[in-house]
């Protein structure tokens, strides 16, 4: 399978955001990623579902909601109801993982979970099989733009060898500081889809560096 590519919109520039989506969606992404922080989980803040709801009047592409916010079970609904395709919460956030996964299948999205860098992949042995996607980040959540903590790199090789065993289905996706310079080593690891906030917004031309990235692991 070609790998995934989410532009983070974290990164990118709101007061344009049309032109922003337009361009990377030409280049070939195929989710937008869209991080939800609720300055409790991490210490940002950034969008709720009115402006996803905005956003995803601009774009078919997959809305791949990536919610850092403390009570994710109180905010599914509303995610799902404004277009997101596929929505990821945090194991840490909630004592009731395997409810909430259950849950967003229910209402007809892709159930995914989140490991902080802390958080080892081994804590899923009982929910793989309720997941559509395993996120692993590789920066502390809550920022574009932070260095990528290179263990990740081993944590999506761990994913990798568990959901090829138990859900191969399952994606693996990578999040934080992805770009360029490792981007062939996390797919060779065995990543699905990699997130990319300053790597792609942040450069001067985001559609081209996109492609460049896209080049590099194909
Ligand atoms: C960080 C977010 C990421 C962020 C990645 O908490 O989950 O999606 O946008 O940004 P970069 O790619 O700049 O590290
Ligand atoms: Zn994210």
């Amino acid at each position: 399978m070609a790998t995934i590519i989410a532009p983070s919109l974290l990164a990118a520039d709101f007061a344009h955001i049309g032109k922003q989506i337009a361009s990377v969606q030409e280049a070939g992404a195929e989710y937008l990623h869209l991080d939800v922080m609720d300055g409790r989980f991490v210490p940002n803040i950034t969008w709720g579902p009115k402006i996803i709801g905005d956003l995803r009047k601009l774009s078919p592409l997959i809305f791949d909601a990536h919610l850092m916010i403390v009570d994710p079970e109180r905010y599914a609904d509303d995610f799902r109801n404004v277009g997101c395709d596929r929505i990821t919460f945090h194991l840490e956030a909630t004592p009731h993982a395997q409810r909430l996964l259950t849950h967003i299948r229910d209402i007809g999205a892709k159930a995914g979970i989140a490991l902080c860098p802390q958080t080892p992949v081994s804590m899923l042995q009982d929910i793989i099989e309720d997941c559509d996607t395993v996120l692993v980040m590789s920066v502390n959540p809550g920022f574009s733009g932070q260095k990528f903590i290179p263990r990740a790199i081993e944590k999506v090789r761990e994913a990798r060898a568990l959901v090829d065993r138990r859900n191969p289905a399952c994606l693996i996706e990578v999040d934080g500081g992805v770009g360029a310079d490792n981007a062939r080593e996390l797919v060779a690891a065995g990543a699905d889809a990699l997130v990319m906030g300053a790597a792609v917004f942040g450069a001067p031309d985001p559609a081209q560096e996109l492609r460049r990235v896209r080049a590099l692991i194909a």
